[in-house]
């Protein structure tokens, strides 16, 4: 979707950085998306009257963070995409408090709070993407889940038209799912966490690292986890199982190393991906009577 050159200099009073003609396949960890053109929002403050003045000249327009646990389709997309400044996002400490932007990379907090003698978020050190990306979706790995150290979310609310703050008990945070809404966007975030010497936080990251590396494709590209585990089960060992490992349609592949990362091996298309996906979840469907739900996030057109 393009913006024409009266909405660009409008957009651009508002602080608004505007890059024509972006492919999404640069700006997500899968290495797959379409092209449009991309909003860069400097300030918090300019958010509501962005919204609203894309909302009269009827430009859709979606919110990319991270672009780790996506997958976008391919071609001219029928949106914008908007962005929150990422070059030094704020991060501070008040006692057991970190305020944190949301568009902080999720590990580069991690080790902030940790630098601080604050822990307790040690498995998420290796999970990819923002902090906004972690809160929406409740992001979690061996045994730590972000929800439970927030207490307080700043954000913008599309059904409202305006910036709020949510206390951590008006939010739901469940298995890789959370109460906020669609389209609302995160914008900070104020975590409690437990007060914890440096060295033992890092000797608890180091081990879920060696954990991670051992077990999951880190030098390839992938979205993580693509498919939600069933509850009591593994989504991961169901595919293995089912000797799927290497599977392919296209450049799309479910990794040899762990099942349920399905990897772009060159250039695959969200079309390749999106087949795999249907393939293996019918596979798993036909075999184990289990319909397993995606953990991935498709922006369908
Ligand atoms: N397994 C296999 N074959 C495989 C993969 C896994 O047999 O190819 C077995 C493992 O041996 C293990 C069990 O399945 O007995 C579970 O595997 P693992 O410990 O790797 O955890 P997972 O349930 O597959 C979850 C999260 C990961 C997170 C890890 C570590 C989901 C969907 N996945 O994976 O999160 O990193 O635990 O805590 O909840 C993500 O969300 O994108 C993600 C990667």
């Amino acid at each position: 979707m393009r913006i024409d050159n009266k909405l660009g200099a409008r957009l651009q009073e508002l602080g608004v950085e505007l890059r024509p003609s972006v492919p999404l396949s640069e700006k997500t960890s899968l290495g797959i998306g379409g092209t449009t053109d991309q909003l860069l929002l400097r300030k918090f403050e300019t958010i509501p009257d962005v919204m609203h003045l894309l909302a009269d000249e009827n430009i859709p327009h979606r919110f990319l963070g991270g672009g780790t646990n996506v997958l976008i389709s391919d071609g001219e997309l029928p949106y914008v995409v908007l962005h929150l400044p990422t070059s030094q996002p704020g991060m501070r400490v008040e006692g057991n408090a970190a305020y944190v932007d949301a568009a902080a990379d999720l590990g580069g907090m991690v080790t902030f709070c940790a630098k601080r003698d604050l822990g307790g978020m040690e498995g998420l050190i290796g999970v990819p993407g923002s902090v906004g990306g972690a809160l929406r979706m409740n992001a979690g790995a061996y045994g730590t889940q972000i929800g439970s150290y927030v207490r307080e979310v700043e954000l913008y609310r599309a059904s409202t038209g305006k910036l709020e703050t949510l206390r951590g008990d008006d939010i739901r945070f469940d298995y890789r799912h959370t109460s906020f809404a669609p389209d609302d966007v995160m914008l900070r975030v104020k975590l409690e966490l437990p007060s914890k010497p440096y060295k033992e936080i890092l000797a608890g990251i180091k081990i879920c690292n060696e954990k991670r590396r051992a077990s999951q494709p880190l030098n390839q590209k992938s979205a993580g986890c693509i498919f939600k585990n069933p509850q009591g089960g593994s989504a991961g060992r169901m595919i293995d199982e089912l000797g799927l490992k290497g599977h392919r349609v296209g450049d799309a592949m479910v990794s040899d190393r762990h099942a349920n990362f399905f990897v772009n091996v060159a250039n695959a298309s969200c079309a390749d991906m999106l087949r795999l996906i249907d393939e293996v979840r019918e596979r798993v469907r036909v075999t184990y009577g289990i319909e397993l739900e995606n953990e991935v996030i498709f922006w369908k057109n």
